[in-house]
């Protein structure tokens, strides 16, 4: 139904229209030729997503000591035996080159007194090759890339703009299976806008916001995710929700992660009695990878009913935990927490969607002229758990390949064909917005307790039962009500939490982050959970 003073609604049309301003979707803009009319579109600031937050940093081969090989191995270990080791090696070892890109734009990493890049260590790395900013790497990177962006005439940044729906020629009923570009809800004025454009790239980040606990930043509901599944693009590997061992348990914090750098300084894990308890679970200790150290913290919480544990760095000189954490330092003592002195409360949470939707090497989709690039990716690189700061150089590494390879076909893709506005006509206004926190809430909550850390057949169909019955009364609102950014986030995170539940019920053994009390074991077979929509197509070539 019409409103008042409704204004006429917008239309766009570009070469290129990205949808999410993080490391991903900034290095597919700033790497595009410069006679492309790009537009960059964000839900809330462009430096708003988890790109702003990385703490720990960018995982690379710079050091004579390391070796490709190296990498290699470790990722493959790491994502316990299912990654795809030609796309391992494949980001492996475009990895300097995207590194060098990065430094070029600007970026300030840290350095030693030599002016040599400082290395730290994580999880899962035999060696030291993690490039930071301190610990507030993603600060540097998201507002180094963002200047570069805003500098260059041929980048629109649009930032309030929620991405609605893909539009496929598929749902506009013409031959061939080619994206034309999105519905946007523009916030400023709460109107849906026509975006049409020759190439689309997802690059919304991923979808941990499915948990109650997280450490990602409010929008990291799976948008993109949601999305392409609607318009009929495959998707993988959902079941592996990675869970960040060490998040600052305080009532007032809300997500504020404890790097795993700090662990790679030589931080502890402790139990409330001070003595520790890793070495009983691996042999690498607190640098095991993280579903095992994660699983780990999950177990002795529930065997002393503690609500959380910590993590310990206070033996460590006073002035190098301050060097190297500032962030952490200074924010935990806003709670009243000396690091220096004193250890710090952790549990952890969700963090990272290794699943995604399907792509290749060049970042291509399902759907001819759709792109993907980031945490909304799936491209087999981090198997059934990502070692630590490899999504970072997944977001440049495959961000160049995209703009590379649209670079290479834009002469030979036409204008997208027109499409309708956004028809409002047979909705109205929420009355009753209660409905979708009430839903909110319920979803986070079940998906914690029932398809977490440690997962049952029992538990799965449990959270099946409600999100079915959650995605009939969602999809009810959304038929009926105007579109907001919440009524949207709720509908994709109710897609992508049926997705990971399907997938979960789907794998019928303990693997990486996959862990099910009634198949404790691993299968012979090793296989990825691909789902396939409905309206699933052959892309062409
Ligand atoms: P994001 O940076 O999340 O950006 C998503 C973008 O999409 C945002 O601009 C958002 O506004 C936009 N968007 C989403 N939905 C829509 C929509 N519907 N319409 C329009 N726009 C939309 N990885 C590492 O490698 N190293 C680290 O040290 C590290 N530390 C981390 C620390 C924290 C606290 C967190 C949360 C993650 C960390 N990660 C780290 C993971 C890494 O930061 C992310 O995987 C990565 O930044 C994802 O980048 P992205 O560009 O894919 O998405
Ligand atoms: C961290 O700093 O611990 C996060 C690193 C990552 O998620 O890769």
């Amino acid at each position: 139904m019409a409103r008042d003073n409704d204004p006429m609604p917008q239309s766009y049309e570009y070469d290129v229209l990205i949808i999410g301003s993080g490391a991903a979707g900034l290095t597919v803009a700033l790497n595009l030729p410069e006679h492309l009319k790009v537009c960059v579109v964000s839900k809330g600031d462009i430096s708003s997503g988890a790109t702003l937050w990385a703490q720990g940093g960018i995982a690379a081969v710079l050091d004579d000591q390391d070796s490709t090989e190296n990498h290699v191995q470790d990722t493959l270990a790491a994502g316990g035996g299912l990654c795809s080791e030609e796309a391992v090696r494949f980001t492996v070892e475009h990895s300097k080159e995207s590194i060098e890109w990065l430094i070029g734009t600007g970026v300030d990493f840290t350095r030693d007194t030599d002016a040599q890049l400082h290395l730290t260590r994580e999880g899962g790395h035999s060696h030291r090759r993690i490039i930071h900013a301190a610990d507030a790497t993603g600060y540097a990177v998201s507002t180094t890339l963002a200047a570069q962006a805003q500098a260059r005439p041929n980048i629109e940044l649009r930032s309030g703009r929620v991405a609605v729906d893909l539009i496929t020629n598929r749902k506009l009923a013409l031959p061939g299976n080619r994206c034309v570009g999105a519905y946007i809800l523009n916030l400023e004025d709460n109107h849906v806008e026509l975006f049409r454009a020759r190439f689309t790239v997802i690059a919304t980040g991923g979808a941990s916001k499915a948990y109650r606990y997280t450490t990602n930043p409010d929008g990291a509901s799976g948008d993109g995710i949601a999305m392409a599944w609607r318009a009929g693009c495959r998707v993988g590997n959902m079941e592996f929700n990675q869970f960040h061992p060490t998040c600052l348990y305080h009532p007032h914090a809300k997500s504020f992660l404890i790097t795993e750098a700090v662990r790679g300084e030589g931080g502890l894990l402790k139990l409330p009695d001070g003595s520790r308890f890793m070495d009983r679970f691996d042999k690498r200790g607190e640098l095991a990878p993280r579903d095992i150290v994660a699983r780990a913290i999950d177990h002795e919480m529930k065997r002393l009913g503690a609500d959380h544990l910590y993590l310990d760095i206070s033996h460590k000189p006073a002035d190098f935990v301050r060097h190297h954490f500032p962030t952490i330092y200074e924010k935990c003592l806003e709670f009243g927490i000396d690091i220096t002195r004193e250890p710090i409360p952790v549990v952890p949470a969700a963090h990272y969607t290794c699943g995604g939707i399907v792509s290749d090497e060049r970042a291509r989709t399902d759907i001819n002229q759709l792109y993907v690039v980031g945490e909304a990716g799936f491209t087999g690189l981090h198997g059934a758990n990502r070692m630590a700061s490899n999504s970072l150089l997944e977001c440049l590494v495959y961000g160049q390949a995209a703009a590379a390879d649209i670079a290479r076909r834009e002469a030979d893709i036409p204008s997208p064909p027109e499409a309708p506005a956004w028809d409002e006509s047979q909705v109205r206004d929420s009355d009753e917005d209660v409905v979708i926190s009430h839903n909110w809430d319920e979803l986070r909550h079940f998906m914690w307790d029932y398809v977490g850390i440690v997962r049952t057949t029992k538990r799965l169909q449990r959270a099946k039962h409600r999100v079915d019955l959650l995605s009939d009364e969602i999809g009810e609102f959304y038929s009926n009500y105007r579109v907001t950014n919440d009524l949207l986030e709720l509908r994709n995170l109710v897609t992508v939490s049926d997705l990971i539940i399907c997938a979960a019920l789907q794998r019928k053994e303990s693997r990486g982050l996959h862990y099910t009390l009634d198949y404790p074991g691993l299968l012979h077979e090793v296989r990825d959970t691909v789902l396939i929509p409905t309206t699933y197509r052959t892309p062409s070539p």
